[in-house]
Parts: structure tokens; C-alpha cells; sequence
């Protein structure tokens, strides 16, 4: 089916062409009941629709969208296990792994056992360090993490251990370590001490160029820093290619599984968490599993007209297709998530920046937004700008947690009155008229405030989510990560697409290997176009003369 061809399609098309008329200020007088009706609870979160461009009759119409693509059961399917990553003929069940054993759909017993097994394991490790109990090749207790991985393998612990820091309390520092420059290695060996430091080394695959390179090299430093001593109790490793963890060097006993049915950027539930799991305490991992799965639940049981990952989703095709808006931005007024935007970017963006749908053929209509973002207060001094001024509309979305971790209040009362005011300013603008006026208040000529006056206007009318937590707390944190999963599989449905592969990722490290082959070979034949042969001669001169 193209969906673009569907009369709902047609219809939302046309409703938006008369929305586009609408001012949101007046949607709230011809509704006072706007900002109860349009606000949704679930999961310990808050989510403010509200100041959107939308009507009764645009959320009719997405509704409807949803309903004739299938959308509950394609949920259900995922849920129960099917093999919704058709490229990959895997499951994706990331919901699993944050599911009581007691509630895992009766078809994925086993797999459920395996997810409980190794939470076990997850839960000996963490506390066996974090009690001195496990302890290094000079025999003292582990002091400082080297954990290694990229993309999923980094970001969404990274960011979870950022977001929770307030609650680590093992007083052992963990250093995340992605990018092969090798500077950051360097760095962050010469500040930790190798009788005190565990590294672990997280790759689906094994075979992560990044992640094996700084791998070796933080192996080479053990073994070389403890001389003579079995470097195996510093080396943890979470793999579904345990074979070449363990050919590696690795222990069986320190390999934690990474099932095939987790892909990278939903796998922060698993056992990728080892990391958090030492310095934050199993318990608070636990207690994020259990945010996310209260998500999960409101997720595959609320009528998707009270479902907040399929209105967000709703509200972003909205603008997306029918407004043409190319980015959507998360702006989390909170510097503990700050974070969050890079790990929803890769979430998004390697999750929906497909062109072809299930079936091969190329899409009808656009897919996946750029997305980004950055921490409140802080991108009012730079990005905001084009928000409010600029020529594009971006879809947005505060976040906002109520109460602080720290005992400052007045800091925190400014953080959210700023939080505030930007949704506000972003819709109600400031109109010509109003600026003139209060302009000529002031000393200015007629003519001077007739020039001024076309700069300083803001039209408004520009749209924002506001998402509201009591305090951030591994529940709630929980909770938002899994309603933004669930925000992009839906909107993938919608486009039909594959949310769970990334081929286009492939081909850049394909030629990568080959580059790197031609650069450490110097009778290597240089077979690229014009511009990489030229490049790739330049850096090898510079190389060779340096
Ligand atoms: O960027 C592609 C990707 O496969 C991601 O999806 C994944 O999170 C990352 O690389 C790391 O892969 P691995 O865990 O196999 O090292």
C-alpha cells in the first residue's frame, strides 16, 4: 500500500493546507478546555501537547492514519517476538529485556530465562565489584571503568550514566571511550592506574573497528603496565560473538551475552549496562528496566488517542509530511540530560533514515527528520535564534523534570521559568503592532522605530511538546527513553519502513578497510575516483614526511 495514495493521506493534506491559516493562540480561546484536553500521563511522565498546530480533527485524521496501517497489531507483533526486522530476519525485542519474567509472552520463555540469567550475572559482577570482593592482578579492588564500545555500545550508557549521576555511589569513575582518534585513549590512560582499572569492551559484533582498535590497545597497556600478571580479571567483555571474546583473551565467566534479537541503539537494557550497573548499583539498573516497561505497557494497552509514544509520533508525521518541517529538536532543560539529544539522534536517524519500504520499494513521502538538540538554558544563547526568527519551522520538545537533584532552588526555578517561556515565546511571538507601540515609548524617531520594528518581530505560531517529570529518577528517565523507541517504530510504520537495520552504514566502512590498507601499503594501486586518489596521496606524503 503507498500510503500516500490512501484517502487518509489525502484528507490530512488538506486539513493541514487549512491549518496552516490557524493561529495556536486562537485554538486555545475557541477551546478552554485545550490545555487539559490536549496533555497525556503515563508512565510517571507529563506530556503537554497543546501548543501544536493541530486540531480535534487533525488528531481524527492521524488516528486514523495509524488505524489503517495496521499500527496495533505490527505492536503486537513486535511484543510477541516476530521477526519485524524483515532485512535482518530478526526479532526486535528490546521490550524483553526490560520485562518482569512473570509477564514475557509465554512464546518467549526461553529467551526470557536467558534475559533473567543474565541479569543474575549483571547483578553478581556489579555488587562483587562494587564490595572490593573482585579485585585486580596486584590483588586490589577496582577503582576506575574503561568501557569501550560505539554508537549503541556507548551512547546509551554514557547517557544513562550522565542522566543518573547523582545516584552513583560505588566511587568508581567510568571513563566511555568510543571514537578511535587516539587521542581519547591516551587521555584517559594516563589519568587512571592499571592494578585499579577494569576495561569493558562492548561490541555486538566483536568485529567493531573502532571498538577492537581501542580495545587492543587498552589490553596492550595492561599487559604491559602489570608485567608478568594475568590481565583477565581487569577484562570484561558483552558480545553476541563470545568466540572471539574469548579468543581475545577473555574469560567465559566475564563474556555477558548480547542476544541478536537486541539491536545497537535499543540495547542499553541489556547487558551493555554492565558499566552503569558497577557505578550506579544493579538496583538503579533494575529501576530503569522497570520505568521503561511501565512505558511498555501504557504503549501496547492505551488506545492510541491516549498513547503518548503514538501521539508524539502522530504529531511529528504532522509536521514532518503535512508542514514540511526537515528537523525536529529535543531540548532537555536539564544539564543531566544533556546527553539525551545524541542519543535520540542515533536513535532516530539510524533507526528511520530509510528510502525503501518493507517490501524494497522506494518511499513515497519523506522519512526520518534530522534530529538534534542540545541542553537548556544553554541553546537559548545560540540555536534559539533560528527558532523563533528563522525561515524553517523545527517541530520541538522540551523536557523538564520538576524537581532538582541539587539544593539550589533558585537555579532551578530559573532553569524551568526558562523552560517555560520559550514554548510560550515560541507560540505567542511578538507581533509589529505591539512592537511599534512600545517602541515609541521609548526616545526613538518614527523613522527609526518604522526600521526596527520588521527585526525585532517574532510571528509565533511555532510549535512545541513540553515533557514534564516529577524528579529525574531511573524510573522516569526509564520511562523517556523507551517512549522516544516507541515514538520512531511508530512513526517507521507509518512510512513502512525498517526501523531495525542500517545497511547505509556499511559501505563507508567497507571502503574505510580498504583506504586504510592503501595508506599502510606503499605500493598500494589507488582505484578511487579523482578527488580520494588525490587525497589519499596527500595524506600518505604528509604521513611518510612526518
Ligand atoms: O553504526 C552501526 C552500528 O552497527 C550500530 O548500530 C551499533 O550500535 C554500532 O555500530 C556498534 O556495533 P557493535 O556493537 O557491533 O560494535
Amino acid at each position: 500500500m503507498d500510503i500516500t495514495s490512501t484517502s487518509v493521506w489525502q484528507q490530512l493534506s488538506q486539513h493541514a493546507d487549512t491549518m496552516k491559516s490557524q493561529r495556536m493562540a486562537k485554538l486555545f480561546e475557541t477551546d478552554p478546555a485545550r490545555a487539559d484536553e490536549y496533555t497525556i500521563d503515563a508512565a510517571g511522565l507529563y506530556l503537554d501537547y497543546s501548543k501544536n498546530l493541530i486540531d480535534s480533527r487533525a488528531l481524527e485524521l492521524l488516528l486514523d492514519l495509524a488505524t489503517s496501517v495496521g499500527l496495533g497489531e505490527q505492536i503486537q507483533q513486535m511484543y510477541r517476538g516476530e521477526r519485524v526486522n524483515i532485512t535482518e530476519g530478526r526479532a526486535a525485542l528490546h521490550t524483553l529485556l526490560r520485562s518482569r519474567f512473570d509477564s514475557a509472552p509465554t512464546t518467549l520463555q526461553q529467551e526470557a530465562q536467558e534475559v533473567a540469567s543474565t541479569l543474575q550475572r549483571m547483578k553478581n559482577i556489579s555488587n562483587d565489584i562494587r564490595n572490593g570482593k573482585w579485585r585486580g592482578a596486584s590483588g586490589r579492588p577496582l577503582k576506575s571503568i574503561i568501557h569501550i564500545g560505539i554508537g549503541g555500545s556507548y551512547l546509551g550508557p554514557k547517557m544513562v550514566a550522565e542522566a543518573l549521576a547523582p545516584y552513583a555511589d560505588s566511587g568508581i569513575t567510568a571513563y566511555y571511550i568510543a571514537n578511535v582518534d587516539g587521542q581519547h585513549i591516551e587521555d584517559v590512560l594516563g589519568e587512571v592506574d592499571p592494578n585499579e582499572t577494569l576495561i569493558v569492551i562492548v561490541s555486538k559484533t566483536f568485529t567493531t573497528t573502532e571498538t577492537m582498535t581501542n580495545a587492543h590497545t587498552a589490553r596492550q597497556w595492561l599487559t604491559e603496565s602489570i608485567p608478568g600478571a594475568n590481565p583477565g580479571n581487569h577484562l570484561i567483555a558483552v558480545t553476541s560473538n563470545s568466540e572471539a571474546a574469548t579468543a581475545f583473551g577473555l574469560y567465559e565467566a566475564n563474556i555477558l551475552p548480547m542476544a541478536d534479537w537486541v539491536g545497537g541503539r535499543y540495547s542499553l537494557w541489556s547487558a551493555v549496562g554492565i558499566t552503569v550497573a558497577i557505578t550506579h548499583g544493579f538496583e538503579l539498573f533494575a529501576a530503569l528496566l522497570r520505568g521503561a516497561e511501565a512505558m511498555d505497557r501504557h504503549f501496547l494497552e492505551a488506545p492510541f488517542s491516549e498513547n503518548m509514544p503514538a501521539l508524539l509520533a502522530l504529531i511529528g508525521v504532522w509536521y514532518h509530511n503535512f508542514y514540511g518541517t526537515e528537523t525536529h529538536a529535543v531540548i532537555p532543560y536539564d544539564h543531566s540530560l544533556r546527553l539525551l539529544p545524541a542519543h535520540l539522534q542515533q536513535l532516530d536517524m539510524e533507526s528511520n533514515g530509510k528510502s525503501v519500504t518493507l517490501d524494497g520499494t522506494p518511499v513515497t513521502c519523506t522519512t526520518g527528520p534530522v534530529v538534534w538538540g542540545g541542553e537548556g538554558t544553554n541553546g537559548q544563547h545560540a540555536f534559539h535564534q533560528l527558532l523563533h526568527q528563522g525561515t524553517r519551522l523545527v517541530s520541538l520538545d522540551f523536557i523538564v523534570a520538576f524537581r532538582a537533584h541539587h539544593r539550589h532552588l533558585h537555579h532551578h526555578d530559573l532553569l524551568v521559568a526558562n523552560c517555560l517561556a520559550q514554548s510560550e515565546a515560541l507560540m505567542n511571538g511578538q507581533q509589529t503592532e505591539d512592537i511599534v507601540a512600545s517602541l515609541r515609548q521609548s526616545h526613538m524617531t518614527e523613522s527609526e522605530v518604522q526600521a526596527l520594528a520588521p527585526h525585532k518581530t517574532m510571528t509565533g505560531n511555532r510549535p512545541s511538546n513540553t515533557i514534564v517529570m516529577p524528579q529525574l529518577t531511573p524510573e522516569s528517565l526509564g520511562a523517556l527513553i523507551a517512549l522516544y523507541e516507541h515514538k520512531v517504530f511508530f512513526q517507521a510504520r507509518i512510512w513502512q519502513i525498517n526501523p531495525f537495520d542500517q545497511w547505509g552504514v556499511e559501505l563507508g566502512k567497507a571502503l574505510s578497510e580498504t583506504i586504510y590498507d592503501q595508506i599502510t601499503d606503499d605500493h598500494a594501486e589507488l582505484k578511487h575516483d579523482p578527488s580520494t586518489n588525490k587525497l589519499v596521496k596527500l595524506y600518505k606524503t604528509h604521513r611518510n614526511s612526518a
